[in-house]
């Protein structure tokens, strides 16, 4: 079986971990989570970076740093994963949903406008499979309407987007950058891996305080054991961040790796009836985090039946997210119950992503164009 996805370790990972093991520093204290923190926020850019045990609860901690009060509204994506709603929901807000791009299958930025109520707090955008959102609209409505953006860089580790292509100077930045909160995933699908992590990075200092206090049960400086606010244990340990550090040592090698990936895919799957490919718009540069293929309707195949086609020759596959406005949790809440986003329930239906293991050979890659092509003839 050719696997969906597998990580890339190495000696150096293996080096750092031990010397963990060796001084003694397994915990959330260890020189390992400075240097993690401090080196991924100056590769995207950024001042500040607060590890934190998960992708899942970097976002929760930075949707509780923005302090919501009961039923303020967070604009997101419906096509993503359920973390990104929960972050919202336990924090007392209401996540509001907008449909997906049919080419990058993001947030579909001209959608967002309409659904800013006077009690949208904040935008969520999700750069989906290592493509990023296109993100200089989403800033400007944050400016226009007095919002914050909560960046989920999740899935796009080391992705660029051109910002400002309009104007006279244009600027790649970092996915990462751009968010009031950004936050990352470190599972060990993602581009680096600490084998479970996360981290919440931002450039302005009280943000930075009160996450690094939300991650730590808000024990406080000068009296540890006083406490004035409620907070979390959601701290990384020393040995996931030494994986952290020992993988963005090869971070160039990694996304050079994806790169060849996706565009060797392309190459070889274009051109395949009733298959739409990923795209790269020419104001971002994908990481393709995982390579994802559309089925159109007309092939009379869903994503289900051509999974199993898929794994008949010994390929694994996985389903596309299916839409938050689809979850019977979210229902039994009252949310979202009669709301319908055409794209995503397409893309949901016949969507799914081929192996994308930075481990996935040229070979490996070749059996699986093959086996594509085989099923769809
Ligand atoms: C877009 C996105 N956000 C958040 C997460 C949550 O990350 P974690 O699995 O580390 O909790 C993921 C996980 O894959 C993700 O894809």
């Amino acid at each position: 079986m050719i696997s969906v996805n597998e990580p890339l370790l190495g000696h150096r990972e293996l080096e750092y971990v031990t010397d963990c093991v060796r001084t003694g520093w397994i915990s959330s204290g260890g020189r390992y989570i400075e240097e993690f923190e401090e080196k991924w926020a100056k590769y995207c850019g950024r001042r500040y970076g607060i590890t934190v045990s998960n992708g899942t609860v970097a976002l929760q901690v930075a949707v509780a740093s923005l302090g919501l009060n009961p039923g303020d509204e967070v604009l997101m994506p419906t096509f993503t994963i359920i973390s990104c709603p929960i972050a919202v929901t336990y924090n007392g807000g209401k996540p509001v949903l907008v449909d997906s791009d049919p080419q990058t299958w993001c947030m579909d930025v001209t959608q967002i406008e309409k659904k800013i109520t006077p009690r949208t707090r904040a935008i969520m955008p999700v750069h989906i499979y290592g493509h990023p959102v296109d993100m200089d609209p989403i800033l400007a409505l944050a400016r226009k309407h007095n919002l914050a953006v909560v960046e989920d860089a999740a899935e796009a580790h080391g992705a660029r987007y051109l910002s400002g292509r309009d104007t006279a100077a244009p600027d790649w930045r970092t996915c990462g950058s751009f968010g009031d909160l950004s936050c990352f995933s470190f599972y060990a699908n993602k581009l680096i891996t600490t084998g479970e992590g996360g981290m919440v990075l931002t450039d302005n200092a009280a943000l930075a305080d009160k996450a690094r206090s939300l991650r730590n049960l808000c024990f406080q400086p000068q009296r540890r054991f006083y406490h004035q606010e409620l907070g979390f244990n959601f701290r990384l340990t020393n040995l996931q961040a030494a994986l952290g550090v020992a993988q963005l040592e090869r971070m160039d090698e990694i996304i050079e790796r994806k790169r060849w990936m996706g565009k060797e895919y392309c190459q070889r799957l274009q051109g395949i009836h009733g298959l739409q490919l990923p795209i790269e718009e020419p104001w971002a540069r994908s990481v393709y985090w995982m390579y994802g293929v559309v089925l159109s309707e007309e092939t009379g195949m869903d994503a289900v039946r051509f999974a199993v086609k898929l794994k008949e020759r010994r390929i694994e596959t996985r389903p596309f997210f299916l839409g938050m406005h689809q979850q019977p949790v979210f229902h039994e809440q009252g949310l979202f119950a009669n709301e319908h986003y055409p794209v995503a329930e397409r893309i949901a239906r016949q969507g799914l992503y081929l192996p994308s293991g930075l481990s996935l050979t040229e070979e490996q890659l070749s059996q699986v164009c093959d086996a594509v092509c085989a099923v769809l003839k």
